[in-house]
């Protein structure tokens, strides 16, 4: 996430009783609109379940490395602690997920290949997980509410699938890239544009669609409770 300046909080030397007092003095100095990036050596969602406990709608949880021995999450403080809609969680996960495949595209134009196949590979577990939280968490609700399978999430479960193959295809291509330079750099930069326009037009349906109509047969505490279960995917 560049142009907002983060600091880094990295706590995987840390003994675990002393990890969250420091975690939360770093969130709890942090301006509005301000974030931090959490660098631990182990599953970091035992932070998420107390932010979501005692600061409720304040934060945004946003992981950009999720492998067992690495973990790495934006949190960034709320400019307002107003409660979230679906639409509000989902949508500013297209957006700052957009905001990664452009720095991708960026250090890829400054022939950075290492960096560019890094911010890819944030972009991608970032949009692995968002996947998760439609198809897993989401999903299943509204179609329950719904009462239909075959309605939008039919849809969206297959352009998933597509998204998917396009993810694994640039993953080879920069596993390549690593080895052999930038003889691949334009192939790359196609399928990377490639995935923005089959996203830009993915999320247009789900925030033209999808997430309005969930927040209509989703409310109340229900709604409360999907939204930090989706959090914790
Ligand atoms: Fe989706
Ligand atoms: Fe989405």
């Amino acid at each position: 996430m560049s142009g907002v300046k983060m600091i880094a909080v990295d706590v995987s030397q840390l003994a675990q009783n002393q990890k969250d007092p420091k975690i939360m003095k770093e969130f709890d100095a942090l301006q509005p609109g301000r974030g931090l990036i959490l660098i631990d050596n182990m599953d970091s969602r035992y932070f998420l379940k107390i932010l979501q406990t005692t600061r409720r709608n304040s934060y945004e949880w946003w992981p950009l490395a999720m492998e067992s021995d690495i973990w790495q999450v934006v949190i960034m403080k709320r400019g307002e602690s107003t409660e979230r809609t679906i639409n509000d969680l989902l949508h500013s996960d297209h957006v700052r997920l957009h905001k990664l495949l452009e720095d991708h595209c960026t250090e890829l134009d400054g022939d950075n290949v290492m960096l560019a196949s890094i911010r890819f590979d944030e972009f991608r577990t970032g949009l692995l997980r968002h996947i998760k939280m439609e198809e897993e968490v989401l999903f299943p609700l509204y179609e329950k509410k719904t009462e239909t399978t075959m309605g939008p999430t039919h849809v969206m479960r297959m352009e998933h699938q597509e998204i998917q193959e396009l993810l694994k295809k640039m993953a080879g291509l920069l596993d390549e890239a690593k080895i052999e330079g930038l003889s691949k750099r334009d192939a790359i930069r196609e399928l990377g544009n490639q995935i923005h326009e089959y996203l830009k037009l993915h999320n247009q349906k789900e925030e033209g669609i999808l997430y309005p109509s969930s927040d209509q047969v989703i409310q109340g505490k229900e709604r409360e409770e999907i939204i930090l279960r989706m959090e914790a995917v």
